[in-house]
């Protein structure tokens, strides 16, 4: 940038100090002015930032003026863009840097205005600064799969209509970044692959957000009662430390798509009220310490394509009235102590569908648990291969 502002500046000057002087004094003086020029600046105050300004600088609009100030501020935050993502974010033209995106106003047609940043994949290490909070017509912000690291500037709560916030696959920190609980406009929060920790604000189901994503954080709460509240259609609380139920309100979530418990430390009986998401295709509930059998309200799942429930401590008989759910093309119920199978249960009744029986209680299944660790859970009806449970016995 500056060796296009002193290749703008030079010829005004020059033209000024003129005829009389020799070339070098007026190269000298040309210096001197031009460095008065760069420090006379501008100073703006929105809200809770001085913004400052070379007063030469020419901007389309005011918008633009305070999004260069923002991008030039976050600019200084980057230690390290080993893909040169940001290389040419020098200028005046904002909307001509990479990543940065302009569109016209929603609110003013007439003004072309920052609408999205999309950093993704940049390998970019560094950290989110307080002013980016002025870019308060953007309503993308994806920059997953970097190393910013820190915590999200309250600011942001100034991104009135952002709607996709993905900052995933990053190191952000610190507990669940409530300012996107200021966001009236989000819709979709991608915060997974970042290192949050402890509770999450049931404040999140009561804002309209479609998809929420917080896998592999470290979050360790239960899950907020009001989970029903939530329009979403897509949860995911996958590879965190959530304990506890899944709350019985989760069968007003008459939206809900696709929702993935896997790898937490759930536990307590799965709420009968499952089985009311009539409209769910995936659910999947495996490797969590749930126990008690499988709610027979599964039945009415109408809409279930893949069910995993597998990698629990779940006991009884998986019943007919799952295995022939209409849609159903996935059932994973390995790893628990079921014992019997109803008969439709035994094989899949259509060729596209499969069933993972493995390590649990079933007899008559190959690949199962050994006949001790199952005592515990039911009655454990004969093995076929007797001479597994022989040589079990002899060790015994
Ligand atoms: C869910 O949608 C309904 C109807 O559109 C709306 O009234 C309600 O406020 C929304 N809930 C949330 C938590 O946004
Ligand atoms: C069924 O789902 C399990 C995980 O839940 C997955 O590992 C497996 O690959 C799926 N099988 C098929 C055939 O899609």
């Amino acid at each position: 940038m500056k060796a296009i502002y002193y290749f703008l500046l030079l010829p005004i000057l020059s033209v000024i100090s003129s005829n009389s002087l020799n070339n070098a004094f007026a190269a000298a003086i040309n210096t001197r002015h031009h460095l008065a020029q760069i420090k006379e600046t501008e100073h703006l105050t929105d809200f809770n930032f001085d913004i400052e300004i070379n007063a030469r600088l020419i901007f389309p609009n005011l918008r633009l003026k305070k999004a260069y100030f923002a991008l030039q501020e976050w600019k200084k935050a980057i230690l390290s863009d080993p893909e040169n993502m940001i290389i040419n974010w020098d200028g005046v033209d904002v909307c001509s840097y990479n990543g940065v995106f302009c569109e016209k106003a929603p609110d003013d047609p007439s003004l072309l205005t920052v609408a999205s940043i999309d950093l993704n994949h940049g390998n970019i290490a560094g950290q989110l600064v307080p002013q980016l909070g002025l870019l308060t017509d953007l309503s993308i912000f994806h920059i997953n799969t970097n190393r910013f690291c820190g915590i999200i500037p309250n600011s942001f709560s100034r991104l009135t209509i952002l709607h996709e916030f993905d900052i995933s696959n990053n190191r952000f920190v610190g507990p669940f970044p409530n300012v996107v609980l200021d966001m009236p406009g989000l819709k979709y929060l991608d915060i997974r692959y970042n290192n949050f920790e402890g509770m999450l604000p049931p404040q999140l189901f009561d804002i309209d957000l479609d998809a929420i994503f917080l896998n592999h954080n470290r979050f360790c709460s239960t899950i907020p009662e009001n989970i029903g509240h939530s329009n979403a259609s897509v949860i995911v609380f996958a590879d965190n430390e959530f304990h506890g139920c899944i709350p019985k309100s989760i069968g007003q979530m008459g939206r809900l798509d696709e929702v993935i418990f896997t790898n937490n430390k759930l536990s307590g009986c799965l709420p009968e009220e499952l089985g009311l998401l009539g409209n769910t295709k995936v659910m999947d509930l495996s490797n969590n310490k749930f126990v008690g059998t499988i709610p027979e309200g599964f039945g009415n799942l109408n809409g279930v394509e893949m069910i995993d429930v597998g990698d629990n401590e779940l006991i009884g008989t998986v019943v007919d009235v799952i295995c022939t759910l209409p849609k159903l093309l996935n059932f994973t119920f390995s790893d628990n102590y079921f014992d019997r199978l109803e008969k439709k249960c035994e094989k899949p009744v259509k060729p596209e569908l499969v069933f993972d029986y493995r390590q649990n209680c079933l007899p008559e299944k190959p690949r199962q648990k050994h006949e001790k660790k199952c005592l515990p859970f039911g009655t454990m009806r004969q093995f076929k291969d007797t001479s597994i449970l022989e040589i079990e016995a002899k060790s015994l």
